[in-house]
């Protein structure tokens, strides 16, 4: 059995910003097996409910030294389908209303990292391979580095850190690093956490992992160059050695159209046709035109430049000439949350613009429309597509990152693929995308085999957590068998 830590600042069910949660939310679940015992550390983030908090059991204190001062480190203990999940409990840093975002991130995030590694002691709960993910987490990786030399207790201890995004990196001052992280200054050197005159965690987290990972194959190629490398291509190139490209899964038992009771009718490969009456009741619920046979547009996403959004803005007017009606649910950048609320102002027989976000809704829109939209600018993974497919509504999407990996353009000679795709960031090769999309959609035989194969992909857990153990397994010298049982 190896014992590993999952170490996440957000985690569906409990608190969720972005698709690290679902990934924090579901691979655990994924891993734990006869062969892997998963524990999940969370902070007790402020947003977390009340009915999580009221099953949780506390199993005491410790502290950790932060600077000058000693902060108080709560450990609370709730098991969540079947996973033991930690929460470090601190009001100070974590009771605010945002996860990040705040003046002393920094110190927040160091101190989740070493209240982590204080709180594993402290239940004499040690695992053979600690696993962070993202900036938020990455300086365990760093620090068990420093910790091993002196206490035994982390001596062998291995380390996985997975990249969600390389963009956000977790830039802060150098200060930082004696003052925060307790770390030696030669730390601040151009091969560890140096980043011009600054200090870069997820940096670090490269640096000083036994093993890197990111979240698509195709993602862990283009971060080697400077396009998508986000001023780090140079330090992935060197470790391209230990990085491994795993695409993510997604729930299925979450994301099921046949369980779900999210959405209004439940339908299978079988019944792909009462898709329709799912659009015609988004068609009443977003007062629409009710016809099931106009093509229902759909954006959900986080209404930002990273998702693509400009893109949509430059062509709107002209999508809107054809025979569509959009659904957009999200929230984000004024600019985008003020643009389709006057479009749906402009076009209110052809627009629903939904700006807020509503797990329900969202399932529903899934589930209802014929094509999803996600142009992104770049995109690690992209989990949005791969809930689309699940519900047979098709994505159009750019072919970078993930969404190359999980999205395969339509042949019409072959009959091949699940979506479309366009190459360059262009708006104009979106809207020819979507028009393709649109004439294909006349044709009704192509477009069930269009949806027949999207909704037969799998992208479940099942292969991707296999890559994950294969890493696990090797950092332990074991090889990955297939054991039925797993
Ligand atoms: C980040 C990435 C997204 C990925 C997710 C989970 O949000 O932007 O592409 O799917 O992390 O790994």
């Amino acid at each position: 059995m190896i014992k590993i830590a999952f170490i996440a600042s957000e985690a569906a069910p409990f608190a969720k910003t972005g698709g690290l949660a679902d990934v924090a939310g579901s691979l655990p679940k994924a891993l734990q097996s006869k062969s892997f015992n998963v524990d999940v550390y969370l902070p007790l983030h402020r947003i977390i409910s009340d009915t999580f908090r009221n099953e949780m059991k506390f199993l005491g204190a410790t502290s950790v030294s932060m600077g000058w001062r000693t902060q108080y480190v709560g450990v609370y203990h709730l098991i969540h389908e079947g996973v033991d999940h930690y929460f470090i409990d601190n009001e100070f840093y974590f009771k605010r209303h945002t996860l990040y975002g705040e003046g002393d991130d920094a110190e927040r995030y160091v101190f989740f990292s070493k209240a982590v590694l204080a709180a594993m002691k402290f239940m004499d709960r040690k695992p053979d391979i600690i696993h962070t993910n993202d900036w938020h987490t990455a300086a365990v990786n760093v620090l068990i580095n420093e910790y091993r030399k002196h206490d035994e207790f982390y001596a062998d201890i291995k380390t996985v850190f997975t990249i969600h995004n390389l963009r956000y990196q977790g830039i802060f001052d150098p200060y930082t690093l004696g003052d925060l992280l307790d770390l030696p200054k030669e730390y601040f050197n151009e091969d560890q956490l140096k980043y011009y005159n600054s200090i870069n965690l997820l940096k670090g987290g490269i640096v000083f992992s036994d093993h890197v990972t990111t979240v698509s194959k195709s993602y862990a190629e283009e971060i080697k160059y400077p396009y998508f490398g986000e001023n780090l291509d140079g330090i992935i190139r060197k470790y391209d050695f230990k990085l491994t490209g795993i695409v993510n899964g997604i729930d299925y038992e979450t994301y099921s159209p046949s369980k779900d009771v999210n959405i209004p009718i439940n339908f299978d490969l079988r019944s792909i046709g009462r898709k329709k009456e799912i659009k015609m009741h988004l068609q009443i619920k977003f007062g629409l035109p009710v016809d099931p046979e106009i093509p229902m547009l759909a954006i959900v996403s986080r209404l930002v430049d990273m998702k693509g959004m400009d893109l949509i803005e430059h062509i709107l007017d002209e999508l809107l000439l054809e025979n569509v009606q959009l659904v957009v649910l999200g929230t984000g950048e004024s600019r985008y949350e003020d643009l389709f609320k006057t479009y749906q102002y402009r076009y209110p027989d052809k627009v629903a613009a939904r700006i807020y976000f509503d797990q329900y809704e969202s399932h529903s829109i899934y589930a209802g429309a014929d094509i999803f939209i996600m142009p992104s600018l770049f995109e690690p993974c992209g989990l949005s597509q791969l809930i689309a497919l699940r519900y047979g509504t098709i994505p159009v999407v750019r072919q970078i990152g993930g969404l190359k990996d999980t999205v395969i353009p339509f042949n019409k000679y072959t009959g091949e693929g699940n979506g479309f795709g366009f190459q360059n960031y262009n708006a104009h090769e979106l809207l020819f995308t979507i028009k393709e999309a649109l004439s294909t959609y006349e044709n009704d035989e192509n477009w069930k085999m269009l949806m027949r194969h999207a909704m037969k992909a799998d992208n479940s857990w099942t292969a991707s957590s296999k890559e994950y153990m294969a890493i696990y397994m090797k950092l332990m010298g074991q090889e990955l068998y297939e054991d039925p049982n797993m």
